[in-house]
């Protein structure tokens, strides 16, 4: 019976090694090795194993229920219009978090081509050790001077900026007070650190005031939000949340990856959204990957104290590679823009486009969340998981459109949708097609005449 492993077989042929005048070489040993692995069931064993059977029901349970989820491959940059395998013209691109059109914007591209030439593809190296170049620091200067905070650290993704955060802040006597419906990486940030947790229903003030009254012996208070949910187009009410703050004593944690860059006149999110400043706001995390041109990194930006702390125990920032010197002198143009004319612009267009898309769909008799006025994330509500799954194929098919279906565990069971993404790169046209399109495919999966979910 096969029981050994790779040690047991050097141990035995480096015995039998010794007991040889002349020694074998490791390519002897190795092929000992594979010979012995190949027949001794090794492989017979795994796909017989009780792990391959759960596993594969994993998967075949997932693609019975319309949830499985496969990658479209793109073999153009991102843009209004992409490149996708198999399909024989370019099609229309409704899913890309590329709010702005910044993704392949020409002075962003060259910035990166310039960094390439000037500091390198990669550092090999953590922040801390080898990995920080003065354009790093720059752009965490940049960061700051575009939110009015008083300093941020930049991190390889926002995941790991919502990952480290938690932990490095608060202990074992403090509560964190999340929304039931956070992101993913702030559900699991919080779970590495060891405080008191506790959720409030979805953007529902009353149950937040009644979470925050139950925190109350607490040392610390911290209200976790997303600004927009990236999954329902939600923009968190934050003068209720700044002040419920108040009035409890708590601090505010936002995460604004879904509306950087344009949500808020000069496009710094939530706050600005609302006309709120608030002292209790005491971080924001957000990406560079989705409307900052898309490429990758995060950063959190806040009080300086807060920052200090991030970079003696963030984890993610200890123990991961730096951001590469391209995308940090790309991010340096990206912020310029978003600070000039051209930025104002691209944010007017973005929100024009949004009004007539959502505006055309309502008309239409969609369930449209958000109303007229919602942000650029439009979820079409559908239900039924294989529904939203065969629809946006027949969108991509038919019409050569390009939009994705989430369904569970991305979103609740019978939620399923259609979840469409605006672009200040889109033109009036583009959103017409798309619209066009919807009512056709409403017509004929009998969607119109549904209820609201
Ligand atoms: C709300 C929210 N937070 C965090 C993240 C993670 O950002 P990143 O892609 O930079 O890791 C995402 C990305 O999907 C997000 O939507």
């Amino acid at each position: 019976m096969y029981r050994s492993g790779l040690s047991t077989i050097l141990a035995s042929r480096l015995s039998y090694t010794l007991s040889k005048d002349k020694p074998l070489s490791v390519k002897e040993i190795l092929k000992g090795y594979y010979s012995m692995q190949a027949t001794s069931g090794a492989t017979k064993s795994w796909t017989g194993s009780t792990l391959y059977h759960e596993l594969q029901g994993t998967l075949d349970g997932a693609r019975q229920s319309g949830t499985f989820k496969a990658e479209r491959v793109i073999t153009s940059p991102q843009g209004s219009k992409v490149n996708v395998e198999g399909t024989s013209s370019s099609v229309l691109n409704f899913c890309a978090n590329n709010y702005l059109g910044l993704a392949n914007h020409p002075k962003v591209v060259e910035a990166a081509k310039r960094a390439l030439d000037t500091r390198g593809f990669g550092l090999a190296s953590v922040r801390f050790i080898c990995g920080t170049q003065d354009i790093h620091k720059e752009l965490e200067k940049k960061v700051t001077d575009f939110h009015g905070t008083e300093d941020t650290i930049v991190f390889p993704s926002c995941f790991d900026a919502n990952a480290g955060f938690f932990e490095a802040i608060l202990g074992p006597e403090d509560a964190v007070i999340s929304d039931e419906l956070n992101h993913a990486s702030i559900i699991d940030g919080i779970r590495l650190c060891k405080a008191q947790r506790l959720r409030y229903k979805h953007m529902d003030m009353e149950d937040l005031a009644g979470k925050l009254e139950q925190a109350q012996k607490a040392r610390i208070r911290l209200i976790a939000t997303d600004g927009v949910f990236s999954m329902d187009g939600d923009i968190a009410p934050m003068q209720e949340i700044c002040r419920l703050a108040e009035k409890y004593d708590a601090f505010i944690f936002v995460d604004e990856c879904h509306s950087t860059g344009f949500l808020g006149r000069k496009g710094t999110g939530t706050a600005e959204h609302w006309n709120v400043s608030s002292d209790r706001i005491i971080c924001i995390n957000s990406t560079l990957g989705k409307a900052l041109g898309g490429a990758t990194g995060g950063f959190s930006t806040g009080k300086k104290l807060i920052v200090d702390v991030l970079r003696q125990k963030a984890r993610p920032y200890l123990f991961s590679n730096t951001l590469a010197p391209s995308v940090a002198a790309a991010s340096i143009t990206v912020f310029d823009i978003l600070s000039s004319k051209e930025g104002e612009e691209l944010r007017e267009k973005l929100w024009k486009n949004t009004v007539h898309f959502r505006s055309r769909m309502e008309q239409a008799g969609f369930d449209v969340r958000g109303g007229v006025h919602g942000p650029p994330i439009v979820p079409v509500m559908l239900g039924d998981a294989a529904l939203a799954s065969r629809m946006a194929d027949e969108m991509l098919n038919e019409f050569g459109i390009y939009v994705i279906g989430f369904s569970y565990p991305v979103v609740p069971q019978g939620r399923a949708r259609i979840r469409v993404q605006l672009s200040a790169a889109h033109s009036t046209d583009d959103i017409d097609k798309l619209v066009d399109a919807f009512i056709s495919l409403g017509t004929r999966h009998n969607i119109l005449t549904r209820n609201k979910l």
